[in-house]
């Protein structure tokens, strides 16, 4: 960990739509120099202007010092993979399809040294399957990024079946300069884990509106005033162990067969996708917005990631230890 620094590693982005543009401005406030490739020319329409949204917000918010043209120093826009020939680290962010993802590793591998590592932010394609389309599979892994990038500690790490432990490790100890609590996920599986968890989830959600249970609204408000309320404090298990473990062992036993396991996709959705539905991003989703409404849930997200970001800092995982520490010391 001591001897890594950021600035002397060049990372790479290939991809810069949502997330390709908050990773890159991420990379950019850790220190990183950073080339940033656009597989497709209209990614270079919108790019600088999110990037330098970003890093204006996060001056605003007293994330960084120094002004965006500090940061636009240490930053390649280009639709050129060859300049991605001197990255340690490169980290795919294109869409959820293997093919595109496949043509994008083999013009990352023909230009990065062998000791490269290649990452992908896939969101649910299982790295053993990714790692298949690669040269080197060994320095392939996940790496699983939250939005926006910059202000989240999310990040899960995970290696396929091939992946060298030892670099997974590695990232892990570099992502503490991204602001990240990471997750090292250490044996491949579909979904990783936040994922297989919200995704148990959605599909709870939808069978409870689809079965008359509760309205996409009641369910949203439980949501929002349970888990939305503790879960930045503690995850699954510090709850349960917070509240009484043994309690959820009692509901276990007759709540679990009732719940929702069908492996189709829930009506619910399906019928708002195949009416071309996309959520906020065309007023169309689980609720309607008008234009003005959607750019307003759009601000309020970006104001809200910086609040929710100062509360976690206050509370990070070792809040407890730190805690026991003053105390320790106090008495000493
Ligand atoms: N949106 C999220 O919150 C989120 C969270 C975690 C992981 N992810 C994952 O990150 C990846 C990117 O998601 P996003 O939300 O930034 O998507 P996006 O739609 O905003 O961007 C997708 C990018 O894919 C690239 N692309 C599109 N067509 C291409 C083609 N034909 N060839 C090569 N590249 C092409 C472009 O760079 C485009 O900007 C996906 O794998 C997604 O599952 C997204």
């Amino acid at each position: 960990m001591e001897n890594i620094k950021p600035n002397e590693i060049t990372a790479g982005v290939v991809g810069l739509g949502l997330m390709g543009c908050s990773i890159t401005t991420c990379l950019l406030m850790a220190g990183h120099k950073v080339i940033a490739v656009a597989p497709i020319a209209v990614d270079l329409l919108h790019a600088e202007r999110r990037i330098r949204e970003h890093l204006v917000n996060a001056l605003n918010h007293g994330l960084i010092t120094e002004m965006p043209e500090h940061y636009f120093q240490q930053l390649v826009l280009t639709e050129d993979y060859a300049l991605l020939e001197p990255c340690g680290l490169v980290i795919e962010c294109t869409i959820e399809d293997i093919a595109i993802k496949k043509s994008v590793y083999e013009k990352i591998e023909a230009v990065v040294s062998t000791n490269a590592i290649v990452t992908s932010n896939t969101s649910a394609i299982p790295i053993s399957m990714l790692q298949q389309e690669t040269k080197h599979p060994e320095r392939f892994f996940g790496l699983h990024w939250a939005e926006p990038s910059h202000t989240t500690r999310f990040l899960e790490i995970i290696c396929g079946a091939k992946s060298e432990i030892s670099k997974g490790e590695f990232l892990y100890a570099l992502s503490h300069f991204w602001g990240k609590e990471p997750t090292l996920v250490r044996k491949d599986i579909r979904g990783f884990i936040t994922n297989r968890l919200m995704y148990s989830m959605y599909r709870e959600a939808c069978y409870l509106v689809e079965n008359g249970y509760a309205t996409v609204e009641d369910v949203d408000r439980a949501c929002r005033n349970n888990g939305g309320y503790w879960m930045t404090l503690v995850g699954v298990f510090g709850w349960m162990d917070l509240t009484g473990v043994a309690a959820y062992h009692t509901v276990m036993k007759d709540l679990l067969p009732t719940l929702n396991n069908q492996v189709t996709i829930p009506k619910l959705i399906d019928d708002i996708v195949k009416d071309g539905g996309r959520g906020i991003s065309n007023g169309k989703g689980f609720y309607q917005y008008t234009p003005e409404e959607a750019k307003l849930w759009e601000e309020t997200f970006t104001e809200f990631s910086y609040d929710i970001r100062q509360l976690a800092l206050k509370y990070p995982a070792d809040v407890v230890k730190k805690k026991l520490a003053a105390l320790q010391e106090t008495k000493e």
